[in-house]
């Protein structure tokens, strides 16, 4: 469903990605793991193709990158600190702002399922402005999810969540797994990865270092894999 080879990315003189290869199957949920800076949302901001690669091979869906850059939009959904919210328009103006824009048929019950899934049903009518961040956030997630992607990224999304906020995250991220869909995630906090993730990938110095699948970890546990993979880079 991903397929990323010898992908580079410059910032000027600075490499961040320097020959980094992924591949990610259908139904598959991959935990990318790696220090402040070692180049995950970058890597994740080029798969959503926000940004463009230096040089590498990045298909999605059997799509390329930068060529096919909308038919690889239509196919995933995108989870980061932007939320793409209108904050004057209330939480059900933004979704179906953006049903419309996705050309979504039946928009008004597909939000409806989408605002019920985030637990938001209650606060449709309030503006998106008076929200407190969980509330936006939970509301982004169900603007990634509402037309329905084969692929969801999610840079950091348990930033700034309360127990239960991320309770309904880890809820809504499992659904989606279960409906075999494609889920690549990133996160500082390992035991929420460890309890979600079927597989465990560190970036570190611009390249995928170890990787690992949830049997692998049964005995030393996702924090030994992840201290030896930075010790081994
Ligand atoms: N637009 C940019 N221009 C220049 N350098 C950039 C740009 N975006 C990212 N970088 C650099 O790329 C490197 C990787 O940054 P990135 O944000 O991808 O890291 P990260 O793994 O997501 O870190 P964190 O865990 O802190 O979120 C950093 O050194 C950063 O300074
Ligand atoms: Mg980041």
């Amino acid at each position: 469903m991903i397929e990323v080879q010898r992908l580079m990315k410059r910032f000027g003189p600075k490499v961040v990605l320097r020959g980094l290869d992924f591949s990610a199957h259908a139904g598959e949920f991959v935990a990318l793991l790696g220090p402040n800076g070692a180049g995950k949302t970058t890597f994740l901001r080029i798969l959503a193709s926000l940004s463009r690669p230096t040089a590498g091979v990045v298909r999605i869906g059997g799509y390329a990158l930068p060529q096919e850059a909308a038919a690889v939009r239509r196919t995933l959904g995108v989870v980061s600190h932007q939320t793409l919210l209108y904050g004057d328009l209330t939480a059900e103006e933004n979704l179906l702002f953006y049903a419309r824009l996705y050309g979504i048929e039946h928009a008004g019950q597909r939000v409806k399922e989408v605002l019920e899934l985030v637990g938001l049903e209650r606060r449709r009518a309030d503006l998106v402005r008076t929200f407190s961040r969980g509330m936006q956030q939970r509301l982004s997630i169900g603007r990634a999810l509402l037309h329905d992607p084969q692929v969801l990224l999610l840079d950091e999304p348990y930033t700034g969540l309360d127990q239960d906020a991320s309770a309904i995250l880890d809820q809504i991220l499992r659904t989606v797994a279960a409906q075999g869909r494609t889920i690549l995630l990133t996160s500082h906090d390992l035991a929420r990865a460890e309890d979600l993730a079927t597989r465990f990938d560190v970036l570190s110095r611009g390249r995928i270092v170890a990787s690992a699948g949830r049997e692998a970890l049964h005995h030393s546990g996702l924090l030994a894999f992840y201290r030896q993979a930075l010790e081994a880079a």
